[in-house]
């Protein structure tokens, strides 16, 4: 049995751009998925997921057993999980040339589900890492990065981008763009995250973005901007100016929200954190729903989020140096 953990991640910059080669530096946090693999002794799959949502649910499939009953987040998102732990397994079959290899896999995850932290790349990292151990194979990190990418292009039909995932599986701040994903120096930034318990569908937000980007020359420009912001930020976190840094994730925030991939409530709370402080602050990840991530070294963010409305759940999260890794 082997048990494999993976970080999530905030983007401090450069979400959505990062699709069409623009640079974006994703930051590793203390939340991480965790993956227990066991193999068996036939071919067939067995999953169990605990905690993908905060509140926690249960479900068992691939052997004709149906949903637990208790289940209390959406199926789709249930349903989304499953794709990247499939995709996952195929991925560990064919790093160890086991095709018919069979496993027990138990999934939790301190990462809420579809909420812009990174929750499937965790999820298909760790997954790939402890499957692959699993079965007496030791993959660089590297290559782990490179399989969980190949896995989640999978699952969300060939639009997606190498950061989730190399963040993940090598943690720390990194940057990328393209193919080329690098680790990257960061000064000490204090995060608070906001989450509205709720979740965004990425693949429709990249599908969205993607569409204004074909029909308006100046959507086409607004993600070039956010490459702009991005470049100058990473010169803004090498000085470690975390006051520049938070004006710039406010611009950051403005430009996806033109885009059209904010909500409401992701708004609430990056205006909350604002009004309470914070150095900036913007949503992470697809947008739609689920967090935002203010930079703020005091209580005072935390504590007004607690009182926003639409904010279910607000929690301060450190840098995460550590990526893939086994629990003892
Ligand atoms: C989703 O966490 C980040 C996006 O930029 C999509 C991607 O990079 O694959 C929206």
């Amino acid at each position: 049995m082997v048990v494999s953990s993976a970080p999530g991640k905030v983007y401090l910059f450069g979400e959505h751009a990062v699709v069409y080669g623009e640079p974006a530096v994703p930051c590793a946090i203390e939340r991480r998925a965790r993956v227990t693999v066991e193999a068996r002794d036939d071919d067939s799959l067995r999953v169990h997921a605990e905690d993908l949502s905060l509140d926690g649910f249960t479900v068992e499939y691939s052997d004709g057993s149906d949903d637990d009953p208790d289940v209390d987040v959406s199926e789709s998102l249930v349903d989304a999980a499953m794709g990247y732990i499939d995709a996952a397994v195929e991925q560990a079959r064919d790093a160890a040339n086991a095709p018919d290899a069979g496993f027990d896999i138990t999934i939790e995850s301190e990462i809420p589900l579809g909420a812009g932290l990174g929750s499937s790349a965790a999820v298909t990292t760790a997954g790939i890492h402890a499957a692959t151990r699993e079965l007496g194979v030791e993959l660089p990190t590297e290559e782990v990065a490179e399989r969980a990418y190949q896995a989640e292009l999978e699952v969300q039909g060939g639009d997606a981008s190498r950061a989730d995932t190399f963040c993940s599986a090598t943690g720390g701040a990194v940057r990328v763009e393209g193919d080329d994903c690098r680790a990257i120096e960061a000064p000490d930034l204090p995060f608070v995250i906001g989450f509205d318990g709720g979740a965004g569908d990425t693949g429709r937000l990249v599908a969205g973005v993607r569409a204004l980007r074909e029909e308006y020359d100046f959507a086409a420009d607004t993600v070039e901007s956010i490459g702009d912001v991005v470049r100058y930020g990473e010169q803004v976190l090498a000085e470690g100016d975390i006051e520049e840094l938070g004006r710039l994730m406010n611009f950051n925030h403005g430009l996806l929200e033109a885009l059209g991939v904010s909500s409401r409530s992701l708004d609430q709370m990056v205006w909350a954190a604002r009004d309470a402080g914070a150095l900036g602050s913007k949503l992470t990840g697809a947008g739609g729903g689920g967090c935002i991530v203010a930079l703020d070294p005091t209580d005072s963010t935390e504590t007004a989020l607690d009182y926003t409305p639409g904010c279910e759940d607000a929690f301060r999260a450190e840098l995460d140096t550590d990526g893939v890794r086994v629990e003892e």
